[in-house]
């Protein structure tokens, strides 16, 4: 398969010189679009969208209509690998995701097995299928949950406030904890794989709650396993890199541990300035984000203006020395159903103008 006509996004994950400064959004297909919200009605439920590559195919491409994005996204979401492990995912409407079997007590967790890939080939299919709408366009994002990410959804069995059930386990019984998150860094890491084989051009773990963790526990419960699944990622695909990205919320405070993780690309939210995130890496990762998604509420010239100063943090992209920073401008976590859609046309035409005009000024 060709390289992408628009590889922006793809050089500036791995560090080489771009036009300007490519983004993409996180959760970009989604209820903030009124054709989403379409889409999502004509198929009855968030899962009928997920679980039909027409669907997915659909609502896949419905922002890079509106937008002059770097990247389309994989539209499915980080639950499907543990549905597939046979916890019962449902999304009740207004209410977010419930798994109607989690793991509470020590014969679940002793019955947890890495599932059978079979169980997920509506992603593939979804993958492949995007690939072929996108017809070069832009390069096809993949994406997982981390082990831990997935392991707070599958012992909790839904969001939770003060991840007391889970944090109960990790420090009662981490011999339950550690099987958990074993399985779910083989599950996760095949799972990437084989939607790079099915066509994904980079892959994206989204650690959400890995910032919820204490200092000591995050490295044992949280980063030791991306890692894990980081270092059994296929490199290439069809004799091209596929770049990998790691995005902790709150993770901050270890950002130079996490860069150290295998990944070409670290995410950050909108806690840290971006400058200043780069300093501390220096440039052996690229960097990805980091707006506060609110920013989008403010009228279009302040939405431009923050851009613009996130841009500024980061600062030229070639280095003195001669080599080269990576920067994918994205937001510090997914895009707020609340946003108006005509707010986030401001953000990229000012992230495109400004990033060009930065490097004319070079
Ligand atoms: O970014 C994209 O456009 C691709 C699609 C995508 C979705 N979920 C679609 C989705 C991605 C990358 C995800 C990842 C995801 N899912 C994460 C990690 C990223 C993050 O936000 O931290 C997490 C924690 C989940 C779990 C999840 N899925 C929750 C908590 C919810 C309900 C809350 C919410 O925001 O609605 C979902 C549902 C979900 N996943 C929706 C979408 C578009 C909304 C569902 C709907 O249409 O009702």
């Amino acid at each position: 398969m060709p390289r992408p006509l628009n590889d922006t996004f793809l050089r500036a994950c791995l560090r080489q010189p771009t036009a300007y400064t490519p983004l993409w959004l996180m959760r970009q297909a989604g209820r903030y679009l009124p054709e989403y919200n379409a889409a999502r009605a004509r198929a009855g439920s968030f899962m009928g969208l997920a679980t039909s590559p027409d669907f997915a195919t659909e609502v896949t491409l419905q922002p890079l209509e509106r937008y002059a994005l770097d990247a389309a996204i994989l539209f499915s979401d980080i639950l499907t690998v543990p549905d597939a492990m046979g916890l019962g995912l449902s999304f009740a409407a207004g209410e977010g995701p419930r798994f109607a079997r989690p793991l509470r007590d020590e014969a679940a967790v002793a019955a947890l097995r890495v599932p059978d890939l079979d169980r997920l080939n509506y992603v593939f299919e979804a993958v492949r299928s995007i690939r072929k709408a996108l017809g070069g366009r832009v390069p096809l994002i993949g994406f997982a949950g981390s082990p831990w990410t997935l392991a707070c959804y599958m012992v909790e069995g839904a969001g939770s406030d003060d991840y007391r059930i889970v944090k109960s386990m990790l420090y009662a019984r981490p011999d339950l904890m550690h099987r958990i998150l074993d399985i779910n860094a083989k599950a996760v890491a095949a799972y990437l794989n084989a939607q790079i084989d099915a066509g994904a051009q980079a892959v994206m773990l989204f650690d959400s709650w890995g910032g919820v963790l204490a200092d000591g526990a995050f490295q044992r419960f949280s980063l030791e396993y991306t890692r894990r699944v980081v270092a059994a990622l296929e490199r290439e695909h069809d004799g091209e890199r596929v770049p990998s990205i790691v995005f902790t919320k709150g993770g901050a405070p270890w950002l130079e541990q996490i860069a150290a993780c295998g990944a070409d690309v670290v995410g950050l939210d909108w806690s840290v300035d971006l400058g200043a995130a780069r300093r501390r890496v220096d440039d052996r990762v690229a960097l990805q984000g980091n707006l506060d998604p609110a920013v989008l509420f403010a009228p279009p010239e302040v939405v431009a203006a923050e851009a613009r100063a996130v841009l500024d943090s980061f600062g030229r992209a070639q280095r003195d020395d001669g080599g080269c920073g990576g920067h994918v401008f994205n937001l510090g976590h997914g895009i707020n159903q609340h946003t108006p859609p005509e707010h986030v046309t401001a953000l990229v035409e000012a992230v495109h103008a400004h990033s060009r005009a930065l490097r004319a000024a070079d």
